[in-house]
């Protein structure tokens, strides 16, 4: 067996699962779940409907490269999305579909990391997405785990890292807007990442799934590829985003995203992802075209979670010390407890399931900067979540 599946820590669902089964949880009392990043808003139906028109195209094998028409329809997105120079990005060159960002997050780390090169460093913000750890390891990488602010900015403390590690450092993961913190990373900030990562030789592998669900209609995050060609970088050197329908367009179960950027490692990465085996369905890229194509439906599922952190928010922030994020679904609050005895409360007492924040970091540096938060996903109906804050209201409120 590969020496470092042992090293791997246990998904957070996992140890969810275990602490829901010590918790007696509240029976009287609908279950209400507000644990699992799952977007849970209807499927747009031109999106089902495309992928029933192009079904009978499962009598066909897919190249991992993908269609012409879905690298053509990501390039149009993006171009306009990130307000990128015309023509900056080829659709043979700078893209390539991916089923989901999960798989090519963790592949994307298999094929960067040179294992010859001595002491491999993969650096990742800490909380973090668990599959940048595990990445790592398998990578043959130590992760050097970055922890967030512990103020009202929760951004990773960059400037924190020693200069040793930055020169270690063969890949960088960024995640914004970060899950769980729903913050963004500035221009100013990933300008700096860019001159570090020219300084110290390192690619910067920017999570961007949450890019499209952002709180204020006027102000959608910047993105890596938008900064890179802002200052005259071009050719993207050293830069891959990492987009997802997932959340976009609430289609989790479609697995479909892609990954953009930097020419030289991605014909790297499709040479490694031939191998994989990992090409997406053409009734999925069929879907996909049109999913990218339409902004519409994107716009209303912002303004469900837009109507939803309206409805909670005051709820909650008389009893909890909590911000509304920039973007994303996700509430970080911190809490009055352990955030391990404040999950298992909140089940035993009101039957709402939430995840312990310690379960999406690791003890580094000065501690697990997810210590006494939980982290709250606005998926459910609106209606469950507005009842679900009620709760944790009350559950709080019988704490103080
Ligand atoms: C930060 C982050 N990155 C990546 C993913 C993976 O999403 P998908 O594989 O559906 O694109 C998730 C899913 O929850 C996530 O939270």
């Amino acid at each position: 067996m590969h020496e470092a599946l042992a090293h791997l820590h246990p998904y957070p669902f996992e140890k969810l699962a275990r602490l829901k089964s010590t918790a007696r949880a509240a029976r009287h009392k609908t279950p209400l779940d507000l644990s699992i990043g799952e977007p849970q808003h209807e499927t747009p139906r031109l999106v089902i409907e495309a992928m029933a028109q192009h079904l009978p195209q499962m009598a066909r094998y897919p190249t991992t490269r993908g269609t012409e028409e879905l690298r053509t329809a990501i390039v149009k997105w993006l171009t306009a999305r990130f307000r990128l120079p015309k023509s900056s990005l080829v659709a043979d060159l700078h893209v390539l579909p991916v089923a989901g960002t999960r798989e090519a997050l963790f592949a994307f780390a298999q094929c960067v990391v040179d294992r010859t090169r001595p002491d491999p460093v993969v650096a990742m913000p800490n909380p973090f997405y668990q599959i940048y750890e595990g990445a790592a390891l398998l990578a043959g990488a130590n992760p050097y785990y970055i922890n967030n602010r512990d103020d009202a900015d929760a951004l990773p403390r960059f400037d924190a890292v020693p200069a040793e590690v930055w020169e270690r450092c063969q890949l960088l993961y960024v995640c914004s807007p970060g899950n769980p913190t729903g913050k963004v990373l500035s221009p100013q900030v990933y300008e700096r990442l860019l001159a570090l990562a020219d300084h110290h030789d390192f690619v910067i592998a920017a999570d961007e799934c949450y890019s499209e669900i952002y709180l204020e209609e006027t102000r959608a995050p910047p993105g890596l590829l938008e900064v890179a060609a802002q200052c005259g970088r071009h050719d993207f050197r050293r830069c891959v985003v990492f987009h997802s329908l997932s959340k976009r367009s609430s289609v989790p179960g479609m697995r479909s995203g892609f990954v953009a950027g930097d020419a030289e490692i991605l014909k790297a990465f499709l040479h490694y992802r031939t191998y994989q085996g990992c090409a997406m369905p053409l009734y999925t890229q069929a879907a996909s075209i049109v999913a990218w194509d339409d902004e519409t439906h994107v716009r209303e599922n912002r303004a469900l979670y837009r109507q939803k952190f309206d409805a909670v928010l005051p709820i909650l922030q008389p009893v909890l010390e909590l911000t509304r994020p920039d973007a994303g679904f996700y509430l970080w609050p911190r809490v009055p407890i352990d955030e391990v005895e404040f999950t298992r409360g909140l089940i035993a007492r009101e039957n709402v399931t939430v995840l312990p924040g310690s379960y999406l970091a690791r003890e580094a540096h000065a501690g697990n900067p997810g210590t006494r938060r939980v982290r709250i996903a606005l998926v459910p109906p609106l209606v469950q979540c507005i009842e679900a804050a009620h709760r944790i209201r009350k559950f709080v409120e019988s704490l103080i």
